[in-house]
């Protein structure tokens, strides 16, 4: 019995720190997630503005790449929207109305990281299309699904 107590007071003193409950969770990690991808491009556009570096491009590159892969889908839980949570989450309750559209975005997103990885190594004219095109589809879905 003792022990059966002290096992569960460890238990709930580890459970502690992930009081928030699963809803904040999900948004922490959802923002956690998205402000890496901001944290690559911004050197990206760096390098576009000053001096070119095949080696930091790539880097940065491959880490969105990575990132895109990433099935998001399960950080969107019901309950999460601005609706829910004002103050708290940018999610437009739109996504949960529309989420293959959301789904769709993020697709897109996912493909215009695996060409800027192809291209941001081969130099500053190929690393700027592709970096175009993947902030046009960062936008693309925050216009529609981010407040
Ligand atoms: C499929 C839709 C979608 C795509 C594509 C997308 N975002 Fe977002 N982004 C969101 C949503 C929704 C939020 C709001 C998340 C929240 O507050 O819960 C967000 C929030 C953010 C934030 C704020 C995070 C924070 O600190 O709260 C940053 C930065 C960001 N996005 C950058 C990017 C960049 C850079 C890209 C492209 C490389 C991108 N996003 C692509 C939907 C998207």
């Amino acid at each position: 019995m003792h022990k059966i107590a002290l096992v569960t007071i460890a238990l709930s003193l580890i459970a502690a720190p992930a009081l928030a409950g699963p809803k904040e969770d999900a948004v922490a990690e959802r923002q956690a997630f998205f402000k890496q991808l901001g944290g690559n491009m911004g050197p990206l556009a760096k390098l576009l503005k000053g001096d070119y570096d095949a080696a930091t491009a790539q880097q940065h590159a491959d880490a969105i790449a990575n990132l895109t892969t990433k099935d998001i889908s399960g950080l969107f839980v019901e309950g999460t929207s601005t609706a829910d949570m004002p103050g708290k989450t940018e999610a437009l309750p739109v996504i949960w109305e529309d989420m293959d559209g959301f789904a769709a975005k993020y697709k897109a997103l996912g493909e215009a990281a695996a060409n800027l990885k192809a291209e941001a190594g081969k130099g500053k004219a190929q690393l700027a299309a592709a970096f175009g095109q993947t902030g046009a589809a960062c936008k693309s879905c925050h216009t529609s699904f981010r407040d």
